[in-house]
């Protein structure tokens, strides 16, 4: 763990959620990645020096390798090769701002259904975290009310955050190879769902992959997230073989948690509680953050992260409510051309309800 992390996580207490002295599964990960990159460019050499000639892909590789980010230290690459699967746009000040919590009102019996399955995960999410009666919002407006008697602490975050983001990494997975599926299946285009959808999980796991730099879960936390990916992936496989439509809306509502959660947070790091992220404490938000999110010098704090990983939220939030208004056969999906650099994309962040099915079609006919 990062020196500077170590408040958040250490192993002076033992706790069933907090990580002891183990290496994290991601690190291993990591540190596998480099090992590969380092015997690869050592075989390369090695290649290059000999009579062989390297192919083409081989070539293509170790462009991806070295040249991803030629200012990147050395034992980092492993990162810009995930970053170049989809690199990030960034997101200007105007968008980051401009995220509120919000609610769209459930229309139809689809709907709500998936507004109640919404609210059986918040609360099995706020039990799992170990939330006080204290620390809880206003239950009328669970969504949208940021404020609570007692605000939780830098880990009970860390906590969520992470039980969060290791949820939010599989609906657009799941949805992506469902509609690719059955793309090949029926010989049929795709209408250009499925890179959303797969970015969206990427972006997803990103958001993942950062808090794990600064958090190290515990083994019945690791447990929890096994057990919850197992159960969450295979009723998300069925539920969206039987309806696409409420499996977006559902995605919609979570994302409309995930605002709310990242919102409250600001709140509280803006009231003075979260003394330990803020900056001049030798506190540093972790490097892959600052060149995912292409984050400009002066603008690295704890509290910029947050702000962009909302931006990212909202805009899942958008597309998913989004998603959930088209036709699943026949419309086009209006966020794949040019990703998150689409101006539609901006619109899906600020239009919490998402696009209705008419205004796509009437933008998509300009
Ligand atoms: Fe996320
Ligand atoms: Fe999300």
């Amino acid at each position: 763990m990062h020196p500077a992390y170590r408040h958040l996580g250490g192993c002076t207490k033992t706790s069933l959620l907090r990580g002891g002295t183990r290496p994290l599964p991601h690190r291993i990960h990591l540190a596998t990645l480099r090992i590969s990159q380092h015997s690869y460019r050592r075989q390369l050499h090695t290649r290059s020096a000999s009579t062989t000639t390297a192919t083409e892909t081989e070539k293509d590789a170790l462009t991806i390798a070295t040249e991803a980010d030629p200012d990147a230290p050395e034992g980092q690459t492993p990162v810009d090769i995930v970053h170049l699967t989809w690199p990030h746009k960034g997101w200007t000040e105007d968008v980051l701002h401009a995220v509120i919590p919000s609610h769209r009102a459930p229309r139809t019996a689809g709907d709500r259904f998936a507004w109640r399955v919404t609210r059986i995960c918040r609360w099995a999410m706020d039990f799992a975290t170990g939330m006080g009666a204290d620390q809880k919002v206003d239950g009328k407006h669970p969504t949208t009310a940021v404020v609570a008697q007692k605000p939780l602490t830098e880990e009970q975050w860390m906590i969520r955050f992470i039980f969060l983001e290791s949820i939010a990494g599989v609906p657009g997975i799941v949805a992506g190879t469902l509609r690719h599926l059955h793309s090949i299946r029926r010989f049929r285009p795709d209408h250009g769902w499925i890179k959303t959808l797969l970015e969206e999980s990427y972006n997803e796991r990103m958001h993942l992959l950062v808090f794990l730099e600064m958090y190290k879960p515990g083994w019945f936390m690791q447990f929890m997230v096994f057990a919850a990916q197992g159960v969450f992936f295979n009723t998300m496989f069925v539920s969206y073989l039987v309806s696409p439509q409420i499996c977006h809306r559902f995605v919609g509502y979570l994302e409309e948690e995930a605002v709310h959660t990242y919102t409250r947070c600001l709140e509280e790091m803006d009231s003075g509680s979260l003394k330990g992220w803020e900056e001049g404490e030798g506190f540093k938000i972790p490097e892959v953050a600052v060149r995912y999110w292409r984050m400009e010098e002066g603008k690295r704090s704890m509290r910029d992260l947050i702000l962009n990983i909302r931006a990212d939220e909202a805009s899942h939030r958008g597309v998913n409510h989004t998603l959930g208004n088209l036709d699943q056969t026949v419309d086009h999906n209006p966020f794949v051309e040019g990703g998150m650099e689409k101006g539609e994309m901006q619109r899906a962040v600020t239009k919490p309800g998402g696009l209705e099915r008419d205004e796509v079609i009437r933008n998509s006919s300009r």
